[in-house]
């Protein structure tokens, strides 16, 4: 009975689809059979008396729909040197899905699998990461706004230069597109010229009063220097004296008796 609905199909169709089977057969040799679930494949076709015979899929192969393959397919290979990585591992009804290491983005997508990547552009100081990179899309830098800065790579904002002025300090530098604006105390810098001219003004009394005390010092040493010398002159002029008169009592204490008695008052 099939047969012959089989060949009512053949002479009425064209010649290149000869067969025409029922969704979830397959056509081998003229024939239909019945297809193997996903995962598995086709060890033995079908025959008038017995159905297809199948077989899971293993070791790195997979079969993602119902077939009649005779052989799984193997799972894919992510290639690290694309810079391709495992999204998803490879089931028994799935090939592998591959993404891009970190630092990268899809350059060739083939449904949610990558074929391809490059390298995410990044938003060097200077700039800020406008919009962060996606799987799929490169990260969008902008340059700084000027008054603004970055000082970091991917910086997701650009800071506005701190104004000196209105912290109640002084710039010292400018700021750049990569660096902000360095500020000094205004107040300190007073402090530190007001303290330099007390020091200064310190410095010049202390000296003075040095030179002076010094001077002093001398001129009271060659005062006393000068009385003392007048001392030892006059000491010298009395020792002499002296001398003279006891020496001349202790060679006329035999002789003269008298002057050693005057010496003595
Ligand atoms: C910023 O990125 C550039 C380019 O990759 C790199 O050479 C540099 O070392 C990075 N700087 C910092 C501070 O990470």
């Amino acid at each position: 009975m099939l047969w012959i609905f089989v060949i009512f199909l053949i002479t009425q169709l064209p010649p290149s689809e000869a067969v025409k089977c029922y969704p979830g057969e397959y056509e081998i040799n003229g024939e239909c059979c019945p297809m193997c679930s996903a995962g598995t494949r086709v060890v033995k076709h079908c025959r008038e008396s017995s159905s297809t015979t199948c077989m899971p899929c293993v070791d790195d192969t997979y079969t993602e729909h119902p077939n009649g393959l005779t052989e799984c397919m193997r799972c894919k290979l992510c290639d690290a040197g694309a810079r391709l990585i495992i999204k998803e591992k490879c089931s028994y009804t799935k090939n592998t899905m591959c993404g891009c290491d970190l630092g990268y983005f899809c350059r060739h997508i083939a449904g949610l699998d990558c074929e391809m990547c490059r390298p995410s552009t990044i938003c060097l100081p200077g700039s800020m990461m406008k919009e962060p990179g996606t799987e799929f899309h490169d990260n969008v830098c902008e340059v700084c706004p000027d008054g603004t800065f970055s000082a970091t790579n991917m910086s997701r904002t650009c800071q506005s230069w701190t104004k000196c002025e209105e912290e109640g300090m002084t710039e010292l530098k400018a700021g750049t597109a990569t660096s902000n604006a360095v500020c000094v105390q205004r107040s300190l810098s007073v402090t530190a010229i007001a303290l330099i001219i007390v020091l200064a003004v310190l410095s010049v009394f202390a000296g003075t009063a040095f030179f002076l005390w010094r001077r002093k010092k001398r001129e009271t040493a060659q005062a006393i220097g000068d009385e003392l010398r007048e001392e030892v002159v006059k000491n010298l002029i009395w020792t002499r004296k002296k001398g003279s008169d006891t020496n001349l009592p202790v060679q006329e204490t035999t002789k003269n008796p008298s002057t050693s008695a005057l010496h003595s008052t």
